[in-house]
């Protein structure tokens, strides 16, 4: 004890061996979420375990924008149950759009590695160790989730869905060419300035500023490392994905198209 207080390097700031998440990491968890009272719990109860087991630092922050279903009370318990220092609840007053929940959710975040991800149990938890090690391995800047490579896929869509987030993943790589496989996809681990960064070039708004972080991403020279993943659809509640999204996708993606 003395000896700390003297001034010895304490063991947290000794050098760790390479490629091997240090003690001084921090996780920052995004979970949007909008009527997403069944999943929550779940959602953070995979993640608190997955955590636990792997031994990382972690916070899990919750972007709830004004849910009808009472989301925001059922976060609420979660943050009583877990702790206000794992579970942090960061509510917005009504329905403002993924992009944006990011963007708030990312301003409370105290990690130096920001993860991203879905609320509704289509992406599990048990990938962020392999996530996390991916991002390791190269020091990549981001490690995104894919679907289209590997053992990827997803489960559960039907046919029409599974047409768009084709189509949209094989149009945009036609005319943007970003060196990744999945551009739609959510699930993804960033380094915290590098996602702050890319926040501050995307102009987009909804489901679309998935794909820009993306293309930005390439702009910029970051270097992307990928995980395969199984997207499993949910089972309760339903997607937020309507026509409306998937025009301004196209507006979005024609903008990126003539601005880079
Ligand atoms: N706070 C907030 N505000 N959360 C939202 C909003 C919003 O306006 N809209 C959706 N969410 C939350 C949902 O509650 C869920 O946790 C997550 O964002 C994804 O929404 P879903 O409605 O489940 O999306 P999806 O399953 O149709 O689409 C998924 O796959 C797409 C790619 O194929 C998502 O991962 C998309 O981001 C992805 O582009
Ligand atoms: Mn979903």
């Amino acid at each position: 004890m003395a000896s700390m207080e003297a001034g010895v390097t304490p063991a947290k700031s000794r050098r760790e061996p390479e490629g091997r998440p240090s003690a001084r990491d921090k996780y920052s968890v995004l979970l949007p979420t909008y009527n997403e009272r069944e999943n929550l719990p779940l959602i953070v109860w995979l993640l608190v375990k997955c955590f636990s087991e792997s031994g990382f630092n972690y916070e899990i922050i919750i972007i709830d924008d004004g849910s009808p279903d009472g989301t925001r009370d059922v976060a609420e318990q979660l943050e009583k149950i877990y702790g206000s220092d794992k579970i942090l609840l960061r509510p917005r007053e009504k329905k403002l759009g993924l992009g944006t929940a990011y963007i708030h959710g990312m301003k409370h975040a105290t990690g130096n590695y920001i993860i991203i991800m879905d609320a509704d149990l289509s992406h599990h938890p048990k990938f962020i160790p392999e996530f996390i090690r991916k991002q390791k391995e190269s020091n990549f800047d981001i490690v995104s989730g894919t679907r289209y490579k590997g053992n990827g896929g997803v489960y559960g869509w039907d046919l029409k869905r599974k047409i768009i987030s084709r189509g949209a993943n094989f149009v945009t790589q036609i005319l943007l060419r970003p060196g990744a496989s999945d551009l739609t996809g959510s699930f993804r681990l960033y380094k915290k300035e590098v996602l702050q960064k890319l926040i501050e070039k995307c102009v987009s708004k909804g489901y679309v500023f998935q794909m820009e972080m993306i293309i930005r991403a390439r702009q910029l020279n970051y270097t992307i490392g990928e995980v395969p993943i199984s997207f499993v659809d949910r089972v309760y509640g339903e997607s937020k994905l309507g026509g409306n999204e998937i025009v301004s996708f196209l507006k979005g993606l024609l903008t990126l198209f003539a601005t880079t």
